[in-house]
C-alpha cells in the first residue's frame, strides 16, 4: 500500500517533527560532506515554506562513552544547515527536557530547530540504549513535542530505534500521522522499482571485499537480473569456487559451497572478472600486472582488468535498469581504481536507463568522477539500501503510516 507522504499533511501552524539521517562524516568539528544534510532540503523547506515550524532529529555516529559525546554533538550540522536553508536554525544542546520544550514553545512558524544527537541518549541512564534499543518511552517523549511526524531519515531505516519506530509508533497511537520525507519517497521510488519492477535488461552490479556482506542481495536479485557482474576482493572466492588459482587474493573459505551454490543457480547470469590487475603486495606501489582469470601464488587481485571492463561495458550498453554497489577493487589506491572508475564511467554513458548507486565507495567514485548528475539516483543509504535491496522489509518504512 502507498505510504502518507509529507505533501499529504497540512502543515500550517503545525510542530512537525522530522527524522532526518544528518550521520556524516565529521572531524574536528568540519564537515567532510554535507550530501545528506542537502538530501533533507526539500522536506525541511515544503514544511517550513507552508508555514510549519520543523523540529530536527538525527544521530550522527555511534555514542559508547562520554568522550564520544564531545566529537558527535549536531552543533556543526544545524549551522552547515542554516547556511545551506539561508535561515537561521536554533540549535538546542540537549534532546529530551526543559530548554527542549522551551525552544519548541518558543518556535513561530516556518522556524527549525535541530536538537542534539539521539544517541546521546545510549549512554547514562537506566534503560541503557535508550535511542537504538528504542526504548518505548523514549519514543513517547519525542513524540510529545509535535503534531505529526515525518521520516526522512532513510539511511537509518534498516534500524528500529526510539527516534524513528518509536516516534512513529507513539504518533499512530495518538491517532496524529507518520509520513515519509521526500527524501525516504526518492529511495523507496528508484531502489523499489528496480527491485520490485526493474525495466529489462537488469544489470546489477556488486563489489566490495566480502562475499558474506552481498549474500542477501545476490540472492534476492538473480531471479530479477538479468545479468549480474562481481568485482571486487569477493569476486575471487567465486573464481575459486569455478576451480580458479586466486594467489593470495582475498577468500571467505566459508563461502565456497555458497558461492558455488550460487554460480549454479544463477546460471550464466553471473559475469566474473576475465582478467584482473594483481599486485605482490597489498599497497599502491607494488609490482603489479594484469593477469588472467588465475592469479599467481604469490600476487592478489586488486581490480579488474581492462578486458573485464570491456566485458561488463559490452552487457551494459543494452541496459535499461542499472544497480551498483560496491567497488571493483581497491579502488582507494590509484593503481586500482581503474575498474571502479570505468564501471562509473559506463553508467553515465547509459543515456536511456535508469542508474542507482549505492554504498559509500561507488557514490566516491561517482563523485570522483563528477558524474552524480548522470545518474539518476545516489542513494543516502548504506546499510538501508543493502537491505532493501535484499528484499528485507525496512523498520523505518514499516512503521509510516499508510495512505
Ligand atoms: C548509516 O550511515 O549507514 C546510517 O546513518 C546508520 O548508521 P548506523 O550504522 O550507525 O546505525
Amino acid at each position: 500500500m502507498a505510504k502518507l507522504i509529507v505533501s499529504d499533511l497540512d502543515v500550517k501552524g503545525k510542530k512537525v517533527l522530522v527524522r532526518v539521517d544528518f550521520n556524516v562524516p565529521i572531524k574536528d568539528g568540519v564537515i567532510g560532506d554535507d550530501n545528506r544534510i542537502v538530501a533533507a532540503l526539500p522536506t525541511i523547506k515544503y514544511i517550513i515554506d507552508n508555514g510549519g515550524k520543523a523540529i530536527l532529529l538525527s544521530h550522527l555516529g555511534r555514542i559508547k562513552s562520554e568522550d564520544d559525546k564531545k566529537n558527535l554533538s549536531l552543533k556543526p550540522v544545524a549551522a552547515r544547515l542554516g547556511e545551506l536553508l539561508e535561515k537561521p536554525v536554533t540549535f538546542v544542546a540537549s534532546n529530551e527536557g526543559k530548554e527542549v520544550e522551551d525552544a519548541v514553545a518558543a518556535m513561530k512558524d516556518g522556524d527549525v530547530v535541530v536538537l542534539e544527537n539521539t544517541r546521546f541518549q545510549d549512554i547514562d541512564n537506566d534503560f541503557g540504549k535508550r535511542e537504538s534499543k528504542n526504548d518505548p518511552k523514549l519514543g513517547e517523549y519525542w513524540a510529545s513535542l509535535g503534531d505529526m511526524f515525518v521520516n526522512d531519515a532513510f539511511g537509518t531505516a534498516h534500524r528500529s530505534h526510539a527516534s524513528n519506530v518509536g516516534i512513529a509508533t507513539a504518533m499512530k497511537a495518538e491517532g496524529k500521522p507518520a509520513a515519509a520525507g521526500y527524501l525516504m519517497e526518492k529511495e523507496i521510488k528508484f531502489l523499489g522499482d528496480a527491485v520490485e519492477n526493474p525495466v529489462h535488461p537488469f544489470v546489477t552490479i556488486l563489489g566490495g571485499a566480502k562475499v558474506s556482506d552481498k549474500i542477501g542481495v545476490i540472492e534476492n536479485l538473480i531471479p530479477k537480473s538479468d545479468h549480474i557482474l562481481i568485482g571486487g576482493g569477493m569476486a575471487y572466492t567465486f573464481l575459486a569456487a569455478q576451480g580458479h588459482k586466486i594467489g593470495k587474493s582475498l577468500f571467505e573459505a566459508d563461502k565456497l559451497d555458497l558461492a558455488k551454490s550460487l554460480l549454479e543457480k544463477a546460471g550464466d547470469k553471473i559475469v566474473l572478472p576475465v582478467d584482473n590487475v594483481a599486485a605482490t603486495e597489498f599497497s599502491n606501489d607494488a609490482a603489479h600486472e594484469v593477469v588472467g582469470q588465475d592469479i599467481p601464488d604469490n600476487e592478489m587481485g586488486l581490480d579488474i582488468g581492462p578486458k573485464s571492463v570491456e566485458k561488463f561495458r559490452e552487457i551494459l550498453k543494452d541496459a535499461k535498469t542499472v544497480v551498483w554497489n560496491g567497488p571493483m577493487g581497491a579502488f582507494e589506491m590509484p593503481n586500482y581504481a581503474e575498474g571502479t572508475l570505468e564501471v562509473g564511467r559506463a553508467l553515465a554513458e547509459l543515456t536511456d536507463a535508469t542508474t542507482v548507486i549505492g554504498g559509500g565507495d561507488s557514490t566516491a567514485a561517482a563523485k570522483q568522477l563528477g558524474i552524480a548528475p548522470k545518474i539518476t539516483h545516489i542513494s543516502t543509504g548504506g546499510g538501508a539500501s543493502l537491505n532493501y535491496l535484499e528484499g528485507k522489509e525496512l523498520p523505518g518504512i514499516a512503521c509510516i503510516s499508510d495512505k
